[in-house]
């Protein structure tokens, strides 16, 4: 099962995804998480792109939408192990999110592996530029506005639970394992 964790910046992804496999493995479920951008090259140069200060241009945005569409591409192989749960932070939707115009980014990823599950942590962007450092190119306000929105509209074409991520750590870590309990025919109070 692949299970994909999408949302803004600062709704929490990187805490939910360590509980939810924690929990899921006191299950009995091997469980590997991935990160995007990841570790390779191209994700490196990523995250340094995101820090320039023409990274909001139009030439840069387009650069940054192609070199997501190739490091996403670096890790294929991965999202097609059956053995395991694999649970992602981020996926080619926060390229459709995130960058435009949608029809180039959706033919630039045509190839990514679709979720399983989509677990959509929904805040809005005024608290979401309130918890994150506003370093990244894509952390202010109006662009999340944006962005939110456009996750909200994505969510129709997917499987997909919406989780309130104005909510603290434990309601949300619950109301997760609630949304992916019935999927893989556990109870949500199992175990922890
Ligand atoms: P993020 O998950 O926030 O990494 P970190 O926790 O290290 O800041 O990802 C970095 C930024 O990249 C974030 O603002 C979202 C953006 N992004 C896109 O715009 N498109 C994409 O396809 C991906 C994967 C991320």
């Amino acid at each position: 099962m692949y299970i994909v964790f999408e949302g803004i910046d600062g709704a929490g992804k990187s805490t939910q995804i360590k509980m939810l496999k924690e929990w899921l493995e006191a299950n009995g479920f091997r469980v590997e998480t991935l990160v995007e951008p990841t570790d390779s090259e191209i994700g490196k140069l990523i995250r340094e792109m995101l820090q320039r200060p023409d990274a909001e241009t139009d030439k840069l945005q387009k650069t940054l939408g192609l070199l997501f569409a190739a490091d996403r591409m670096l890790i294929m192989d991965k999202l097609e192990d059956e053995s395991k749960i694999i649970i992602s932070d981020r996926s080619f939707i926060s390229s459709l999110a995130y960058q435009e115009p949608a029809e180039w980014i959706e033919e630039l990823n045509k190839y990514a592996k679709k979720p399983d599950l989509l677990l959509l942590l929904d805040l809005d962007s005024k608290t979401s530029v309130a918890r994150t450092d506003g370093k990244d190119t894509f952390e202010n306000e109006e662009y999340l506005t944006k962005v939110r929105e456009n996750y909200l509209k994505l969510a129709e074409n997917y499987t997909c639970e919406i989780i309130d991520a104005s909510n603290g750590i434990n309601k949300m870590s619950s109301d997760i394992k609630k949304a992916v309990a019935p999927y893989l025919g556990i109870c949500p109070d199992c175990v922890l």
